[in-house]
């Protein structure tokens, strides 16, 4: 795995991936499977997609969790825990699990570390019901994105992929450049081989497709406000920092913008939209 992706972020993103998210994809990917259905979610981080669509199932369900990073799995437990009891609702820990008695039905989650960078072949499609993901597709490569399609026979739910549609508001005469760097930076390997990035949400619903899945998507974009400065500031970093990565020769006009940008923030005057797309594929055969 060649990116790291810290609890912090995760946890700052968790509100607004919430929000973006599109409810009505959930509901179809809920009303096509079993009754207790068993999903496996890939790079599953701290849990933020559990959390977030697990009620939306609402049954009784088993999820397996795997992730590269053992340490944002084991935050995911705990954080998924503080949640359930804050909802009421009884948490135990057999054998190594974690199983919240929500009032529909018990949800259980098993947690596996597992790089699967190098191909999706031996990941444990059997046994599962769905696969589902989030915040992951744009890190992998067209070719890995075709192996896991041609291996999958059930549902497949991928959530907040980005495409691009990234507007700071009010604009800057340098936004385009680091638009540009920030894309082209996304492109880059990311422990996948080289990423679909920003062209993800259109590549895999075309791959998804010629495989023979009827696939549906949605604007799932984020829409961050003025207020909420700690995430702002973290997004202008970032844009920063890849396009610097990505155009080394404009290297200080990056600068100039990142200073004018993080200014914006302190002040309370910039707000930003970044777009993503959540995609559901079915089986046609369902
Ligand atoms: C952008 S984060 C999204 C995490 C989580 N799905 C969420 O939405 O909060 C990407 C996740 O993919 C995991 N990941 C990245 N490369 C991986 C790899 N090669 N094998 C397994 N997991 C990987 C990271 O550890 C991280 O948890």
């Amino acid at each position: 795995m060649s990116e790291g992706f810290s609890a912090d972020w995760l946890r700052r993103r968790e509100p607004f991936d919430a929000l973006a998210r599109a409810p009505h994809l959930a509901e179809r990917l809920s009303a096509a499977l079993p009754q207790r259905p068993r999903l496996l979610e890939l790079g599953a981080g701290a849990g933020s997609l559990f959390r977030w669509l697990a009620p939306r199932i609402g049954r009784a369900q088993a999820w397996t969790m795997l992730d590269a990073d053992e340490t944002l799995l084991a935050y995911g437990f705990e954080r998924t825990a503080e949640w359930a009891e804050r909802q009421g609702w009884k948490v135990t820990a057999p054998s190594g699990a974690l199983l919240v008695h929500a009032p529909g039905g018990a949800w259980r989650i098993e947690a596996r570390v597992a790089d699967f960078g190098d191909s999706p072949d031996d990941l444990p499609l059997e046994g599962h019901d769905a696969v589902v993901c989030s915040a992951l597709m744009d890190l992998v490569s067209p070719a890995w994105s075709r192996r896991l399609a041609a291996r999958l026979a059930v549902p497949f739910l991928a959530c907040l992929t980005v495409d691009g549609r990234d507007r700071f508001i009010p604009g800057h005469p340098d936004d385009a450049l680091i638009r540009r760097g920030f894309a082209r930076h996304m492109r880059s390997d990311k422990g996948f081989g080289p990423a679909m990035g920003q062209a993800a949400p259109a590549m895999l619903a075309r791959i998804l497709a010629e495989e023979g899945f009827s696939v549906a998507t949605a604007a799932s974009d984020w829409l961050v406000p003025r207020v909420a400065t700690a995430l702002l500031a973290e997004m202008v970093e970032g844009h920063a920092g890849a396009a610097a990565d990505a155009l080394p020769a404009s290297a200080s006009r990056i600068s100039a913008w990142r200073t004018a940008r993080l200014e914006a923030v302190a002040a309370g005057r910039l707000s930003l939209v970044i777009g993503h797309r959540d995609l559901l594929a079915l089986p046609d055969k369902e």
